[in-house]
């Protein structure tokens, strides 16, 4: 139950019918719904329990959208950060410094500044040489970063390639292999802490097994620190749950933790979470209206208002998204692509698509897209981002205005020569 449904062949989200959202914001925009996401975050919390200690930091990166924070926030999430801008939007809402956690493997001198004269808890380390640039940077504040190896496990997630993260090949995290020498060896640096192991294995995976051997993996690796007298508090074990788009069955958070908590029981280490997909992804849908049918030789053309720009996924994964029309009667059904007004052939929603028939000016939705969606649309073709809107039961705020124009050229300056 994911609080998208139709009553009378009328699409809605929770209490509100999408139709009025659209009379009164327009098309295209996201809606997210408050009461999955409440729910959703409390299944992945309740799964880790009392049984274990734990934190869960939500991956800002998978939507970033302030009020969706602060939903998450004052459930008692955390925040998993990439950047200084995610920091600063999880600090915005009130998510305490305490319960920030920081990767990537290209972190600047001025975001290591900003990360550590805020306080968080602490760095996921890709790199040699990032440490010792967060050694130098600690130094010159007085501070003692504290940190977490991000460790390369050497694990195919059985995933997208382009989000796979753990395997060899891939820029992420130190290879476990050299993990055990690379943290003898940050004992001689100064102002640095270890209180950590870090590892994220991907994305969108559907089955526990890779969660499972990376894991092991890391509680090997926790157990020969101890013997080297190297103390680990935390052990991150990232994100990368998958969801449902269409017919995948991920294990529940509840399964999940059942399945992964042999790896480190015992351990006494405090877990950290990074879910973010799992959270926000089917909490949210696009909604666009159809601007004309097209009927070509080959093929139908549903052109749509919304792009490639608004959600890459399908342009850059051929990720699957259901469509629905906002409306459903009785009607015969149609094949079409399911195309944006940019100028590329790759700018789709889908393809192939078999849905009942749509009309010039109905509205279709595009569901699962609060993850990675907005937080990943841009401005090509000069179009305005489009609102963000959360539905709470038979209420709804927008939560992101919509672009304007003047919004697309206020950073720009044209040079007087
Ligand atoms: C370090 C890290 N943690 C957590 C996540 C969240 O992953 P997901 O949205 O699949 O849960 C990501 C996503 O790429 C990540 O890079």
């Amino acid at each position: 139950m994911n609080y998208f449904h139709y009553i009378n062949d009328e699409l809605y989200a929770e209490e509100v019918p999408i139709r009025k959202i659209a009379s009164q914001v327009g098309t295209p925009f996201y809606v997210y719904s408050y009461q999955t996401l409440q729910r959703h975050f409390t299944a992945f919390d309740s799964a880790f329990g009392e049984k274990f200690d734990h934190l869960i930091c939500f991956a800002v990166k998978a939507n970033s959208n302030l009020a969706i924070l602060n939903l998450l926030g004052r459930l008692g999430a955390g925040a998993d950060i990439v950047s200084g801008g995610e920091l600063f939007r999880a600090l915005k809402v009130g998510i305490l410094p305490e319960k920030i956690v920081y990767a990537g493997v290209g972190k600047t001198c001025r975001e290591m500044e900003y990360a550590l004269q805020s306080g968080i808890l602490m760095f996921n380390v890709e790199s040699w040489p990032e440490l010792e640039l967060l050694n130098r940077v600690a130094g010159e504040m007085n501070k003692k970063a504290s940190i977490a190896l991000r460790v390369n496990p050497d694990i195919s997630a059985d995933t997208h390639p382009y989000i796979t993260t753990g395997l060899r090949q891939e820029k992420f995290g130190i290879d476990i292999h050299r993990a055990l020498e690379e943290y003898k060896r940050i004992q001689s640096l100064e102002h640095v802490k270890i209180v950590g192991a870090h590892v994220h294995i991907g994305s969108q995976i559907t089955k526990v097994t890779p969660f499972i051997d990376s894991l092991q993996k890391v509680a090997t690796l926790i157990q020969k620190l101890r013997e080297e007298k190297i103390q680990i508090n935390y052990l991150d074990i990232g994100g990368g749950l998958g969801i449902t788009y269409r017919n995948e069955e991920p294990p529940s958070p509840k399964e999940f933790v059942e399945a992964i908590s042999s790896t480190f029981k015992g351990l006494e280490v405090t877990i950290i979470s990074e879910p973010g997909r799992v959270i926000v992804g089917n909490a949210g849908a696009l909604i666009s209206k159809v601007l004309y049918v097209k009927r070509k030789d080959e093929k139908n053309f549903l052109i749509v208002d919304a792009g490639m720009n608004d959600l890459m996924r399908p342009s850059l994964y051929k990720a699957y998204h259901e469509i629905l029309p906002v409306r459903q009667e009785n009607r015969s059904t149609m094949v079409a692509d399911i195309v944006g007004p940019i100028c590329e052939s790759g700018d789709f929603l889908a393809r192939g698509r078999e849905l009942p028939e749509v009309f010039s000016g109905e509205l279709i939705a595009t569901m699962s897209a609060g993850a990675y969606g907005f937080s990943m649309s841009s401005n090509y073709n000069s179009r305005p981002r489009v609102p963000e809107v959360l539905v709470k039961k038979d209420q709804f705020r927008v939560i992101r205005q919509r672009e304007t124009y003047d919004d697309l050229i206020h950073t720009e300056m044209v040079p007087d020569w």
